[in-house]
């Protein structure tokens, strides 16, 4: 199989895409995001890295950090963060209030933005919200092997500007009793590592100890244990894609989360690391070339875990 070339095939055959989606515009940052663009980065299991188009260029990871979020949770606070966030795809979409009702202000997953803010707030554990910035910041970088990785003021600032409903659903879950912490501190650690900014090699980069068992490979940091790495990986093929999770799981087969920045993680597990961006995104909010760009590698490297 020639990788590098079956990559670089599929980076020229998006650039070539008329249909690329629309752009998220609920802030004016992700707006103004250039559609034409496409990146896609590979990391084997034997290190080697495949990247062609866009690759390079940052782009705004949103819900892709749910992912690092919810790893960084658990080292932290283990099973019980179980209790306030369950294992079920929700089939709504990803800021949506509804189920929350009847389910008692238990998110259904750690990656709709309801269960992105219960992981936020476990991950303060009596930090202050700064200071959990900053340790997710701190972990990002370190997963990445890349102090280039940053939070983009400007996208934070909007999130937290234009994020009535999350504030909603923090007060919510709130009234509940699940948070413990002020709903303002949970939704500032959340607004930050949506406006996470990474190009596809770092985050490809940053993926990389999902596909070996929760160790970094290089390095051999233990970032996390092989039971929670494929517990990981099973949540991000049930849930990564919202209520687009079946069928990103029918067409490409392999554990994402995707961002509404139009980045994707994808996670072959013993084999690769995957990052695609496209900014144009699909009706459920997922990026529209994104998903074509990881369903035809699947089908052309045999990567789907079926
Ligand atoms: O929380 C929000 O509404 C935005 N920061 C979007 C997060 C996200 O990427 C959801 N998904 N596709």
């Amino acid at each position: 199989m020639n990788l590098a070339q079956i990559v670089a095939d599929i980076a020229a055959e998006m650039a070539a895409e008329a249909d690329r989606g629309r752009v998220a515009d609920y802030i004016p940052a992700l707006a103004r995001v250039d559609p034409a663009h496409f990146g896609i980065a590979v990391v084997t299991h034997e290190g080697a890295v495949h990247e062609a188009g866009h690759s390079e260029t940052p782009f705004s990871i949103q819900s892709v950090s749910k992912v690092f979020a919810l790893t960084l949770a658990l080292d932290r606070i283990g099973p019980p963060l179980w209790k306030r966030v369950g294992r079920e795809p929700s089939g709504s979409a990803f800021n949506s209030i509804i189920q929350l009702e009847s389910e008692r202000g238990i998110p259904r997953n750690p990656f709709i933005n309801a269960g992105a803010i219960v992981v936020s707030d476990a991950l303060l554990a009596g930090h202050d919200a700064r200071e959990t910035i900053g340790d997710l910041l701190r972990f990002v970088r370190f997963l990445a092997e890349d102090e280039g990785v940053e939070i983009d003021g400007e996208v934070a600032h909007s999130e937290a500007a234009t994020g009535f409903r999350n504030i909603a659903l923090g007060n919510y879950m709130k009234s509940f009793g699940n948070l413990e912490n002020a709903v303002e501190e949970a939704c500032k650690v959340y607004f930050h590592q949506c406006a996470l900014s990474m190009s596809c090699r770092q985050l490809a980069m940053a993926g990389r100890f999902l596909m070996n068992d929760g160790l970094q490979p290089g390095s051999g940091a233990r970032i996390t244990t092989p039971e929670r790495t494929r517990r990981i990986n099973a949540l991000m093929l049930t849930c990564g894609h919202y209520d687009g999770s079946g069928e990103f799981a029918f067409r490409v087969g392999i554990p994402g989360k995707s961002g509404v920045g139009g980045g994707i993680l994808g996670v072959v597990p013993g084999k690769a690391s995957i990052a695609v961006w496209s900014p144009g995104l699909n009706e459920r909010g997922n990026s529209k070339l994104g998903s074509l760009a990881l369903e035809r590698l699947a089908e052309r490297t045999g990567w789907s875990v079926f």
